[in-house]
């Protein structure tokens, strides 16, 4: 070998060797950052992620999936609900009084048949309950007066209006 070869060797190992613990530094600093670095742990991140990779579909399977089916629909009719008046409740009472019926059938406004024998109580007689019922939900101007469909309150539903209508026929027995 000569002279000049050993000099180049020499200075290439010694090259080498500062590459390999800058290689080994940068490994350590690189480890030592990671295990600093916390992974972000807001709710709010972890919401967002377990809602972007929910499956598009759920299959319920099972006693839990029984569960879940279950909450599901009642979570559905609960926001369905929502959107109905008295929370959907049949009670026939409630609805004539706290909803808008009252307002013209307490007191016979424009001729509204009143809960007495003479009034509601004489039509369910001729009519019979489900024709009444029948007008009450379309709406319709008779011979008095002119009654608004459903009340005037669009989104009671067919069987709030039924229970409305009993309550009221039931009232004029008393
Ligand atoms: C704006 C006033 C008004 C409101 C509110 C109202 N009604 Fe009437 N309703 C009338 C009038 C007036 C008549 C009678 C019309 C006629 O026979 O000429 C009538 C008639 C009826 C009849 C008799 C139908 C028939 O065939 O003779 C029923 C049943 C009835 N209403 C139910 C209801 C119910 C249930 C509500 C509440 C959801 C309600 N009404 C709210 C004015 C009203």
């Amino acid at each position: 070998m000569r002279a000049l070869d050993q000099v180049f060797l020499k200075k290439f190992s010694i090259l080498i060797a500062f590459l390999i613990a800058v290689g080994l530094g940068l490994a350590l600093f690189a480890h030592n950052l990671n295990g600093q670095k916390g992974y972000p742990t807001d709710p709010g991140i972890a919401r967002s992620t377990a809602e972007r990779i929910a499956p598009a579909g759920a299959v319920y399977a099972g006693a839990t999936g029984a569960a879940q089916q279950a909450a599901a629909a009642a979570a559905a009719q609960a926001a369905a609900s929502a959107n109905v008046p008295f929370g959907g409740s049949t009670d026939g009472a409630m609805i004539f009084n706290d909803g808008p019926c009252t307002a013209c059938h307490t007191g016979g406004v424009g001729g509204a048949p009143r809960l007495d024998a003479a009034g509601i109580g004489a039509r369910a007689a001729a009519q019979g309950l489900d024709e009444l019922v029948k007008k009450a939900i379309a709406g319709f101007t008779g011979s008095t007066g002119t009654m608004p469909a459903r009340g005037g309150n669009a989104a009671l539903t067919d069987a709030q209006m039924k229970a409305a209508v009993e309550y009221m026929v039931a009232q004029s027995k008393k």
